[in-house]
C-alpha cells in the first residue's frame, strides 16, 4: 500500500467526469487500498479517485471516528438510487480544500448501490454523516466539490485563497480539521 498525493483546487483534474470501472480486479482492489491508507493518514473520512488524480469512479470511507461503528467502506460505481425528501445540514470540508469549511444542504438519508471489493453489488442505506459522506464522494466522481453546492462569492473567496497558497507553495501543514473532512 503507499499514500497517494492528494490534488487540491483549483486543478482541473477535480472538475473531470470519471469514468466506470469494467470489473473489480487486483487493479482495483490494489486503488482502493492506497485510496484508503492515504485517507487515514491525512486524516480524512472519504476520499474519491479524482483526488489522487485517478479518473475512475472508486471511493473509500470510513466515518466511525465521527460518528457509530467502525466503518470502512471501498466502492466501485456508486449511484444514489433512493435520495430521502428530507434535508440536513452539515459542515463539510474536503481534503483537496484544505482548512476550509462550508455549511451545504443535501437530502438527509440516501440508499446508494455499488461494486464491493470483490465485485458483487450492493446496496447501502445510510443516514447521519455516512449520507453527507456518500453524497460528498459521488460529487467528486461527477467533477463536483462541496463548494459548487454554495453561494458564488463564497465558492470565489475560497478558491482564490487556495490558488494563492498554491502560487505561494504553502504546505498544509500540521492541522486538526474542524469539521467533517472527506
Ligand atoms: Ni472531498
Amino acid at each position: 500500500m503507499a499514500v497517494l498525493p492528494i490534488i487540491t483546487a483549483p486543478d482541473p483534474v477535480l472538475k473531470k467526469v470519471a469514468s466506470p470501472v469494467e470489473r473489480v480486479d487486483d487493479d482495483v482492489r490494489r486503488l482502493m487500498d492506497d485510496m484508503m491508507e492515504t485517507m487515514y493518514a491525512a486524516p480524512g473520512i472519504g476520499l474519491a479517485a479524482p483526488q489522487v488524480g485517478v479518473g475512475k469512479r472508486v471511493v473509500v470511507l470510513d466515518v466511525s471516528k465521527r460518528e457509530g461503528p467502525p466503518l470502512a467502506l471501498q466502492m466501485a460505481n456508486p449511484e444514489i438510487v433512493w435520495a430521502s425528501d428530507d434535508d440536513a445540514i452539515y459542515e463539510e470540508g474536503c481534503l483537496s480544500l484544505p482548512e476550509h469549511y462550508a455549511e451545504v444542504t443535501r437530502p438527509a438519508a440516501v440508499k446508494v448501490r455499488y461494486l464491493d471489493r470483490e465485485d458483487e453489488i450492493r446496496e447501502l442505506s445510510a443516514d447521519g454523516l455516512l449520507a453527507i459522506c456518500l453524497q460528498h464522494e459521488i460529487d467528486h466522481l461527477d467533477g463536483i466539490l462541496f463548494v459548487d453546492h454554495i453561494s458564488a462569492l463564497k465558492r470565489n473567496m475560497i478558491l482564490r485563497k487556495l490558488l494563492k497558497e498554491k502560487k505561494a507553495g504553502a504546505t498544509s501543514g500540521d492541522r486538526e480539521p474542524a469539521g467533517a473532512v472527506v
